[in-house]
Formats: structure tokens, sequence, C-alpha cells
């Protein structure tokens, strides 16, 4: 999926959220949006997932602006993970999993593509497990594969690591990004963490609500050895 912002800004009473914004991430791509607290990540995921609306500028959607109409789709559409899992206490890990798809009418067995998810994530024996029963990794791989059992397109994923130690979060940001690949999405990632950022093929700076930087992340060194060696 390709997804653009397009001059979008997002205004509350008291100040700008985002101001001019320009962003395109084409098919597959993985961006990373870094910045200081307060800089704008969070609303750009937000909008971009179709959960909050631009005041000015538009999102669009493989080149189609996204309309009001188009909402429902692309939210459905859509996987989101969250730094503080959000897991539902009193549910199983595969029914934690199963939960948006619970009130959609689908085309899959459910359960099936739960098992499936959870075994994507490296959980399936855990499936019967509470929340309270897993540890920080654990309940994050859970709403992994909760973010992924509809088959989205898109992966926004707002500072998944922000609270694990950095040993797990290692762990997390390498099964995003293998499953980035596999599932063949698009994703962004909002990350206070400089490591974290750099897995990702680009990094996106935020300052005040305005784009202040957007590099390209130089392939790792075992990449080029892949490709035959080749040294610049
Ligand atoms: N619902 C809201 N009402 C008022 N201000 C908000 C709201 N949501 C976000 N903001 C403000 O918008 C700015 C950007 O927030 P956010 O996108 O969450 O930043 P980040 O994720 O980079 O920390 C912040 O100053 C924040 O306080
Ligand atoms: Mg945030």
């Amino acid at each position: 999926m390709r997804l653009a912002l397009r001059e979008v800004t997002r205004c509350y009473p008291e100040l700008t959220a985002l101001d001019g914004v320009d962003l395109a991430v084409g098919d597959g791509e993985s961006v990373a949006l870094t910045g200081p607290s307060g800089s704008g990540k969070s609303t750009i995921l937000h909008l971009a997932g179709g959960m909050d609306r631009p005041d000015r500028g538009g999102v669009e959607i493989d080149g189609e602006e996204l309309t009001a109409r188009r909402l429902d789709a692309h939210r459905r559409g859509t996987g989101f993970v969250f730094q503080r899992f959000h897991l539902l206490p009193a549910l199983t890990a595969l029914d934690n999993v199963l939960a948006p798809v619970l009130p959609r009418r689908v085309d899959f067995d459910r359960r099936e593509r739960g098992m499936e998810m959870l075994a994507a994530v490296g959980l399936a024996e855990r499936a019967r497990a509470l929340p309270s029963e897993l540890s920080g990794g654990q309940r994050q791989r859970v709403a992994i594969a909760r973010a992924l059992v509809g088959r989205p397109r898109l992966l926004l994923a707002d500072e998944p690591t922000g609270n694990l130690d950095s040993v797990t979060g290692r762990g997390i940001v390498d099964l995003l990004m293998n499953l980035r690949e596999q599932f063949e999405m698009t994703m962004l990632l909002a990350t206070h963490d400089a490591e974290v950022a750099a897995s990702c093929d680009r990094i996106v700076r935020l300052q005040d609500g305005r784009i202040v930087a957007d590099d390209v992340v130089a392939p790792a060194a075992d990449a080029l050895d892949r490709l035959g060696g080749y040294r610049p």
C-alpha cells in the first residue's frame, strides 16, 4: 500500500500538532518517525490509519484521497500496535487476537487464522494463556498477532518497544520487520530509540509538527555482504 500525507495540518485549540506535513511512503516501505515527545508522531499514525482527520490537507491511499466513505474499509485494512499492548485482561491470548474480527463478516475460519497469527509470532503454545500469565515481550507479540489477524496492508506501530527492555525490544523489532516482509505490508513506526529507527528503510524526524529530516538508512554491512561483498 502506498500512503501519502499532503500538506497535512492538524490543529487543537491551543496548538498546532502538525503543520503542513508532506510525507510519501512507498509500497512495502518501512518508515521510522522520530522526534521529541509532542512533536506529532502519534498524530501522523492516527491520520494514516484513518482514526483521526486532518484540518487541512489530505491523506492518500494508493493515490486515492481517503474520503469519509473509505474510512471504514481503510481502518479494517490497517493494523495498529501500541506501546502499552492494550490487551483485554479477561481474554486468552487467542481471544485477544480474534477480538478485531469477531464483529466482522469474514471469509476465513477465525480460530484457524488466530492460531496461524499466534504461530507467526512464536506463541502458538500460549493460545490459552491470559495476559497476566505472559511476559511483556509475549504480550506485545500477542498484540502484534492481533494487529495482523485481518491481514492488513498497512502496519502502524506507536513506540512498540517503549515498555520493554532493550533485548526484548530488539526481538520485537526484528519480528515486526520479518512480518512486514512476509505479509508484504507498508509500515510506519514511531520510536524514541535510534537503534529501532535504524531498522527501518527511512527515518523521518519531526519537530513541533514539522518534518525536519528525512533520511534513507544505509544498508547494514551484512546486507551488503549478501549482495556479493561490494564495498563502496
Ligand atoms: N486530543 C488532543 N487534544 C489536544 N492536544 C493534543 C491532542 N492529541 C495530541 N495533542 C497535542 O499534539 C501534539 C502532538 O502530539 P503527538 O502526536 O501525540 O506527539 P508525539 O507522539 O510525537 O509525542 C502534542 O503537543 C500533544 O499534546
Ligand atoms: Mg506519541
